[in-house]
């Protein structure tokens, strides 16, 4: 051997030099100015650099995740982090800590509860064969999702069909176990599309049609941004998500992030407000798809309605909160009552009527169930009540989700004509009944018509009805804050 010393030296300022590179890498490894940025957002409660794993009882794998992803909220009380991590959502790899190795087969890309990959993503709420806990095949087959009895509406309309019965969907439907009124299987809506595009859309199960207006509604009005699996129209008061997020993530009117990721960016409209799962939505949230304007069946054109005030990132920004939301609520021309503002939407539509019954709706009627006197009665008759006979049904747990429910086993509570137990509605002394509003908490009673001065007629029960006495004056609360002198 000639030179070993040399070697020797040579050998080690390599391995020195390796290390140092090394160091300076790991100094310019991406998660490490993800957590810069994030400590100089906090700069009272900074967290020290490095690298943050987390051990997820559910899959008993570490997760790097959190490393870039530090600050990011836990997504619900009901699926803890130290329980579910991130991957049992979201796929990905969860031992990397570069972006494209960690993002690599991300189940559904941002989010994991769209309608292509719900069933994987969400599958703890599948073929449970539990009262309420198969929210994956319920969902698939309400009428927001499959949108069917609006699209036999328009196709016998216009003579695409004899009759009223639903026969297409937005998307493919089955049902194993239709009863009676309920329809069997949806197919996805034919398309009138040139002949050299149609293999492509058979691989989809799309039929072609010989109609021209299949093509024109789906144009119009089905990739408008009004369906449950479609993506929003990009625009203030319409971002929102879709599959299960379309309700239960929850996204601002101006479509910002204002929660603490440092990799969610905060100035990009389309982001929800925070990454976070709820059971208690608001209004506003339903509004998204509800009440946003007109569609006219003759032109199949949508207009968007024009008196809105500049959308905000909550309800009290310059309007008071009460009058935004009469501003936000109905059209002009609507009609309502006190307690259809006051109340959010999911007060009074429940569980079965919103993510529907597990079975496939053609008509409104079929899914929406719940009546002014289910919660009023009649001059002749108290609202139906029925007791709550054990901790694991459906109302105790929708109850302990929203975290304001104090139901307890033995207590009774309001029905609805399908028999389904409304939980925020209780009857606390023989006819007396306080409802619990699912978004504030607050506990309001409920006036009965029983026992009122109310001049209703037994046979005029439905909503119009009640509007021609009851009707709240919108544009009088709403002049000095629209108009200002
Ligand atoms: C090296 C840093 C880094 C790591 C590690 C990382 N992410 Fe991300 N992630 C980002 C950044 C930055 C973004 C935003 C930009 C983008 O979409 O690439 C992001 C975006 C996302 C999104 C939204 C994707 C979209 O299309 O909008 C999801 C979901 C996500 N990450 C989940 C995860 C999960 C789950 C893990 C762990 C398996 C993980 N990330 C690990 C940096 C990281
Ligand atoms: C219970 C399922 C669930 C778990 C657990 C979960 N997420 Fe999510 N996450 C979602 C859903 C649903 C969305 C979709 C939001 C949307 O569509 O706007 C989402 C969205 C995101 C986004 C994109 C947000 C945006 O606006 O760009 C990121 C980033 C993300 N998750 C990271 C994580 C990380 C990191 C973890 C672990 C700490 C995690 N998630 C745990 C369900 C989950
Ligand atoms: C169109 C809106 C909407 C969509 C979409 C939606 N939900 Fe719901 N979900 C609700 C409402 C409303 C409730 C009832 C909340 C209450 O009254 O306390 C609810 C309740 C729940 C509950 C509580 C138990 C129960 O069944 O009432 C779970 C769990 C749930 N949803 C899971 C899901 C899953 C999983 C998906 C996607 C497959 C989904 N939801 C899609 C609106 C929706
Ligand atoms: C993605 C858009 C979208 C969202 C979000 C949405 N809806 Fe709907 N909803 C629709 C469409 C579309 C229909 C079908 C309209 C029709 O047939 O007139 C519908 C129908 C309904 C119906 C009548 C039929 C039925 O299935 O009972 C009720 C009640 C309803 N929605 C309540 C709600 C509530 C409450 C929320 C919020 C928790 C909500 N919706 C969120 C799009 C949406
Ligand atoms: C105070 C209770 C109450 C509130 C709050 C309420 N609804 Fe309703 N809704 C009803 C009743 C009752 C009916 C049946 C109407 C009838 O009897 O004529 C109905 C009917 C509907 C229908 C189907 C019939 C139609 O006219 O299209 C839809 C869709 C609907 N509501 C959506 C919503 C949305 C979205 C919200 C929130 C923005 C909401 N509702 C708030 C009680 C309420
Ligand atoms: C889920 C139960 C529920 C349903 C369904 C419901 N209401 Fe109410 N209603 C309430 C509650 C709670 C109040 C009390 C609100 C308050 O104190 O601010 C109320 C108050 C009222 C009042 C008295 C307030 C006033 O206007 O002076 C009238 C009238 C009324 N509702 C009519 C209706 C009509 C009409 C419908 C059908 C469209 C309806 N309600 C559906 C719960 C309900
Ligand atoms: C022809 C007019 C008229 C019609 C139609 C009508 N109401 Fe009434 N209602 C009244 C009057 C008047 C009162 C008594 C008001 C009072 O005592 O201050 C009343 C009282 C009530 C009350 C008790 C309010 C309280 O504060 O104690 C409720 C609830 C109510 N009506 C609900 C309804 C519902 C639901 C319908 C539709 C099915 C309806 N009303 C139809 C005129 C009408």
């Amino acid at each position: 051997m000639k030179h070993p010393v040399r070697w020797t030296v040579g050998a080690a300022l390599f391995l020195l030099l390796a290390m140092a590179f090394a160091w300076w890498r790991t100094g310019q490894a991406e998660w490490q100015q993800w957590q810069r940025r994030y400590n100089a957002a906090h700069p009272d409660d900074p967290i020290p650099l490095g690298i943050r794993s987390i051990t997820p009882s559910r899959t008993g794998q570490p997760e790097l995740c959190t490393t870039c992803h530090v600050g990011i909220e836990e997504i619900s009380p009901s699926h803890p982090l130290e329980t579910f991590g991130c991957v049992s959502c979201h796929g990905g790899n969860g031992l990397a800590l570069d972006r494209e190795r960690a993002h690599a087969g991300l189940v559904g890309g941002r989010n994991p509860s769209g309608f292509a990959t719900m069933a994987q993503a969400c599958n703890c709420h599948t073929h449970t064969g539990q009262a309420g806990r198969d929210g994956v095949e319920r969902v698939g087959r309400s009428l927001m999702a499959t949108y069917a009895g609006g699209i036999a509406l328009v196709r016998h309309a216009f003579g695409a069909q004899p009759d009223q019965e639903g026969r297409y969907g937005v998307m493919a439907a089955q049902d194993p176990n239709p009863p009676p009124g309920f329809v069997a299987a949806l197919k996805p809506l034919p398309v009138s599309a040139p002949d050299e595009l149609m293999p492509a859309l058979a691989a989809q199960g799309v039929t072609a049609s010989g109609h021209p207006i299949d093509t024109r509604f789906r144009r119009s009005c089905l990739e408008g941004g009004c369906h449950l699996s479609e993506p929003a129209t990009p625009q203030p008061y319409r971002y929102r998500s879709t599959g299960c997020a379309a309700c239960h993530y929850l996204y601002a009117d101006d479509g910002l992030y204002r929660g603490q990721d440092p990799t969610i960016p905060r100035d990009e409209p389309g982001h929800g407000r925070l990454h976070r799962l709820t059971t208690a939505i608001p209004f506003s949230q339903c509004n998204h798809c509800h009440n946003r304007g007109n569609y006219s069946l003759r032109t199949m054109a949508f207009t968007p309605r024009p008196d809105l005030p500049p959308a905000g990132p909550s309800l009290s920004d310059f309007l008071p909160r009460q009058q935004r939301r009469l501003a936000e609520y109905y059209q002009p021309i609507g009609q309502f009552t006190l307690c259809e503002w006051e109340l959010d939407c999911i007060d009074c539509h429940t569980s079965d009527e919103v993510m529907g019954n597990g079975h496939i709706a053609d008509a409104v009627t079929d899914s929406q169930v719940v009546r002014c006197r289910t919660c009023h009665g009649t001059l002749w008759e108290l609202p139906q009540t029925a007791p709550i006979t054990a901790e694991d049904e459906p109302a105790m747990r929708q109850a302990q989700l929203n975290g304001h429910g104090k139901l307890r086993v033995g207590d009774r509570v309001v029905v609805t004509p399908r028999g389904e137990k409304m939980w925020a509605v209780r009857e606390v002394a023989p006819g007396r009944f306080v409802e619990t509003l699912k978004v504030s908490g607050e506990e309001v009673e409920v006036p009965l018509v029983y026992g009122s001065a109310c001049q209703q007629k037994p046979d005029e029960q439905e909503s119009r009805y009640c509007h021609a006495c009851h009707a709240y004056p919108r544009d009088d609360a709403l002049k000095p804050f629209l108009s200002p002198p």
